[in-house]
């Protein structure tokens, strides 16, 4: 593109000069002509004012004479502008485009993929460029309506103008038919939601060979437009994913016009009931999508004699995706014919029982990316297979492998030099493994990019040796010796390390070892049995989001050093013996959002600065340790809180009437579902002089949320989903004085509990405006006088406890509070009538109930949890199948890119909400 061949100069000669001498009757000379381009270019710069990230001139070598040196600009062999591309150093735009670009006759090509035009509108002079060959404006931030001058440019070949977003309406799209010699279109992530002409458009384009329309919110073709003539046959490139097509509105235009396809998308559409037949047509197919639809296997194809014995018929596939559909049954074995095979995903089916063998592989000679992860498929090889091919990729969450370690990933390949972009990714979690880590796993596996053995029984040391690792997930496995010194390879990549719910034992100062040029960004050593001091060495982690520290017996002070860990989001130290007061540096964590310290023996005042730095703590737990002293009133602050659990110290005074500042528990936008922290490691990008640019080759993502714990009942619940339990509880500690009138407005309020205190005065008249409120436990304080009518509104209430108190009178007649047990007020002065004692004339005192966290109770517990929990559970959990993202294709834009990593997610969650219920259940009564 930057040099043309000769005989296309001589055109161009030709050209040039007839268009000098027709519109520009001054630039009769080459040396005017070559004037009038620099200032045109010029006057571009000038209008655009191109920034670059830092806010500086992104064109500063836009100044000297030659202008065909400038960078972007590209000249043919004669010296003029053919080309304008800025890709390498993506810009942002603060002005606008100049028409002056219509004064470069020679431009072919414009690319401004990439760079940030800030909303603005495609200028309607861009239908004048009518030399025209490449205009790729995708991923540039315009919006839309695309002007349909465009459709003047009649010696476009490819045209981009996907990424954008949604707020990109195309309309309709009749301008498109007048560019015949279209080759490529991308019109992915805009609103093609008004172009119903779609498919007769792109029947109208004889020589297109890729069409790009995922994620357009595409209509329905509906079956009086399909033209079964004429259709374009040169397609060989389509994208109709996440667009919700239903079956019936695609196939038949798509069978029309699929003769030549080489790769198809269909992913993420509403395509329903048996896969067709017509699959098996598509002779030239190489990559088939159809991933995250409907499709199941009707009958014959259960039993293996049709149709993905079709599709294992097609001798050219190399990449077949059928995830997240409703298959069942068996795998066919015919999907073994396909020896070319190098992709093949079927996770998210429920193949319930069916095994799969060596026979099945076989003849995968190529294979590459193995994804069968959520198939309930079980792999069983002869001990000592070892598998024609050498994947570098092998996704097998949830499949069952074990209790033996699978032997044969031993011929996975770290770094395969095939393919940039498959990176080493194993993930073998909850798959059945009860056995000891075999010698030459870390011999084999360190340096892999993603390493998840997480919830089997995996037993075994790490190697008294430094440890290379990228992303590490061993969670929840019987793992045991001391931590390891690791080392994070990759420049500029953001480690993950889990080592949760092990039996690892020692000290962490291996922690202060760590060496490499990438970056910590998640530690998890929670619930192990290390114990020590914890060095005080967190310097050198600037880009840690989350630190687990909890459930160990670590003991001695704070170290001070974690007030460096700036990007801190997550802190959990709880249930260790730490002592001492909080170190005054925490207060640097200003992103924290998640701090539990509870269950330790620190001591001193709540500090200040926790209201008044950590403004964005959504969950706050000191409870269960020593702190004494009033509350300070700065803790009002923190109008993101969510949680606030300063239970079991020793807090004295009262209640600091601010308390209607907590603003995320008065209203109910602002609420954190959970807390939860996306590590996206970008993987390697190209270096050069200029910087780190280009696409990153790979990303992977590793989703973390945080887990708090309440108390409930006696018994602390483990619970992922804030949002849903807002709560206060300062129960246990020596507060006095009355309930503050201001806790009233906290609407959203769950879980009130004040109990066990030195409260005295009457219950707040106005409790029944906290709305919201299913536990309040006030037992055990000196509140007197009669029960407040307004309880009596509270419908949503399920768990009070007045008892212990000197309540007096007659308990106010609700069906909702004569509903509990007559436990929940006893012990008071003289409360009355039902449904304590018939009638208020014998007031008589029923026995105390002990019972103090039960078995009982816990169920209650989960029953009450996950009934109030509805959707919003189905969407991210746990950190067993971690999600990683391949880049396929990167012409969308970051954001939508995002978008599509939840719904992925949503997806996978939604599919297996029922088995990671009953998982969770599992453990949290364990
Ligand atoms: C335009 O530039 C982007 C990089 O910014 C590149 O990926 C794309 O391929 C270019 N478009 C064309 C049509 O060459
Ligand atoms: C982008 O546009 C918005 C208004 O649409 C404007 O406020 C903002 O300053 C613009 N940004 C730049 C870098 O020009
Ligand atoms: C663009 O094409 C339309 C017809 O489609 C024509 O009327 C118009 O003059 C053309 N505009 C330019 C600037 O060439
Ligand atoms: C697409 O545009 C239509 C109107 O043309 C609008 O109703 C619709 O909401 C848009 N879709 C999205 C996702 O913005
Ligand atoms: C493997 O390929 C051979 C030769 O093409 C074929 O006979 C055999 O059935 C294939 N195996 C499977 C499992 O499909
Ligand atoms: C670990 O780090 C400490 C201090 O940073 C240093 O004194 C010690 O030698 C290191 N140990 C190893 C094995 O590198
Ligand atoms: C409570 O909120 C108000 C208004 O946002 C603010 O002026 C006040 O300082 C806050 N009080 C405390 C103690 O943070």
């Amino acid at each position: 593109m930057i040099t043309m061949s000769s005989m296309r100069s001589h055109k161009l000669i030709l050209f040039f000069a007839i268009s000098c001498l027709l519109l520009h009757e001054k630039c009769t000379d080459a040396s005017v002509c070559k004037e009038s381009e620099r200032k045109a270019l010029l006057e571009f710069k000038h209008s655009l004012q191109a920034m670059d990230s830092s806010g500086n001139n992104a064109l500063p070598s836009w100044n000297s004479e030659d202008y065909c040196f400038w960078f972007g600009v590209y000249c043919n062999s004669l010296g003029y502008v053919e080309m304008l591309d800025f890709r390498f150093r993506p810009f942002v735009v603060a002005g606008t485009i100049s028409p002056s670009l219509l004064k470069l006759h020679h431009l072919t090509s414009l690319n401004f993929s990439s760079n940030d035009f800030n909303g603005s509108l495609i200028p309607e002079f861009f239908g004048s460029l009518k030399n025209l060959i490449i205009l790729d404006l995708s991923n540039a931030n315009f919006r839309g309506p695309i002007p349909s001058l465009l459709g003047n440019l009649s010696m476009l070949e490819t045209l981009r103008l996907g990424g954008n977003g949604r707020v990109f309406n195309v309309g309709k799209l009749e301008w498109l038919s007048h560019l015949s010699r279209l080759k490529e279109v991308d019109l992915s992530f805009t609103n093609l939601s008004n172009a119903n002409d779609w498919s007769q458009i792109i029947n109208h384009l004889p020589l297109l060979q890729k069409l790009n329309l995922r994620d357009c919110d595409l209509p329905s073709i509906s079956s009086s437009s399909v033209s079964l003539t004429n259709s374009s046959t040169s397609l060989n490139t389509l994208d109709l994913s996440h667009n919700n097509l239903p079956s019936s509105a695609i196939y038949p235009w798509l069978f029309n016009v699929s003769s030549n396809l080489e790769s198809l998308d269909l992913s993420n559409n509403q395509l329903k009931g048996p896969i067709p037949d017509a699959f098996g047509n598509m002779m030239a197919i190489k990559e088939l999508y159809l991933s995250d639809n409907l499709l199941i296997l009707d009958e014959n194809q259960v039993r293996g004699d049709s149709v993905l014995n079709e599709i294992g018929k097609l001798p050219d596939l190399r990449a077949l995706d059928l995830g997240n559909n409703l298959l069942n049954g068996s795998i066919s074995k015919s999907l073994g014919q396909l020896s070319n095979l190098k992709v093949l995903r079927l996770a998210g089916n429920s193949f319930d029982g069916d095994v799969i063998s060596e026979d099945h592989f076989s003849n995968f000679t190529y294979l590459q990316k193995l994804d069968l992860s959520y198939t309930s498929l079980t792999l069983k090889f002869t001990s000592g297979w070892i598998p024609p091919f050498q994947p570098s990729q092998l996704l097998l969450c949830s499949c069952k492998l074990g209790p033996r370690f699978p032997n044969w990933i031993q011929t996975h390949v770290l770094n395969p030099d095939v393919d940039i972009s498959s990176i080493g990714y194993l993930d073998i979690s909850a798959s059945g493994i009860s056995d000891s880590l075999p010698y030459w796993f870390w011999d084999k596996f360190q340096g892999l990019s993603y390493i998840n053995m997480s919830f089997n029984q995996i037993s075994g040391t790490f190697p008294n040796k430094s440890i290379h690792i990228i992303h590490l997930d061993l969670s929840s496995n019987n793992l045991s010796g001391a931590l390891p010194r690791f080392s994070l390879d990759y420049f500029m990549d953001m480690g993950t390390i889990n080592l949760s719910k092990n039996k690892f034992t020692g000290s962490v100062s291996p922690i202060c070892n760590i060496t490499g040029d990438g970056f910590l960004a998640l530690f998890d050593l929670s619930n192990n049995l290390f114990s020590g001091v914890v060095p005080d060495c967190f310097g050198s982690f600037p880009f840690l989001t989350a630190l687990n520290l909890g459930d160990n017996s670590f003991s001695g002070s704070l170290p001070s050093s974690l007030g460096s860990l700036i990007s801190l989001e997550m802190l959990s130290l709880r249930g260790n013996k730490f002592s001492g007061e909080l170190p005054s540096s925490l207060q640097n964590c200003a992103k924290l959002k998640f701090l539990d310290l509870s269950d330790n023996e620190l001591s001193g005042e709540i500090p200040m600065w926790i209201g008044q730095k950590l403004s964005s703590l959504v969950f706050l737990s000191l409870q269960g340790n020593q702190f004494r002293g009033r509350l300070p009133h700065q803790l009002c602050g923190l109008k993101y809180l969510q949680i606030l659990d300063l239970s079991v110290n020793k807090i004295s005074g009262t209640i600091p009437p601010c308390l209607n500042n907590f603003t995320s528990m008065a209203k109910k936008e602002s609420l954190d579902r959970r807390i939860e922290h996306n590590i996206l490691d970008t993987g390697p990008r190209f270096l050069s002089l200029e910087g780190v640019y280009g696409e990153p080759i790979w990303i992977i993502q590793v989703r973390y949320v945080d887990e708090a714990l309440l108390t409930w009942k006696g018994t602390k619940q483990s619970y992922p989903q804030l949002g849903l339990l807002l709560a206060i509880d300062l129960s246990c500690n020596k507060l006095t004085g009355e309930i503050p009138e201001e806790i009233s407005s906290l609407q959203e309020l769950v879980v009130l509990n004040l109990s066990r205190n030195l409260f005295d005065g009457k219950i707040l008249q106005k409790i029944g405006h906290i709305r919201q409120l299913e536990v309040l436990d006030l037992s055990r304080n000196k509140f007197s006088g009669n029960i407040p009518t307004s309880l009596s509104e509270l419908t949503f209430l399920s768990n009070l406890n007045l008892s212990y108190n000197e309540l007096s009178g007659k308990i106010p007649t609700s069906t909702q509070l004569q509903s509990f047990d007559p436990s929940s007020f006893s012990h008071n002065r003289g409360l009355c009538g039902p449904p304590i004692s018939p009638n208020c004339s014998m007031v008589e005192l029923p026995p105390g109930k002990p019972a103090v966290g039960s078995e009982e109770d816990s169920d209650e517990f989960m029953k009450w949890f996950y009934t109030g929990m509805g959707l919003g559970f189905a969407v991210g959990l746990w950190g067993f199948c971690s999600v990683v993202f391949f880049k396929r294709s990167w012409r969308h834009s970051y954001y939508r890119y995002m978008d599509n990593a939840k719904d992925w997610v949503y997806v996978t969650f939604v599919l297996l909400k029922a088995r990671v219920v009953r998982r969770i259940k599992a453990l949290s009564t364990r």
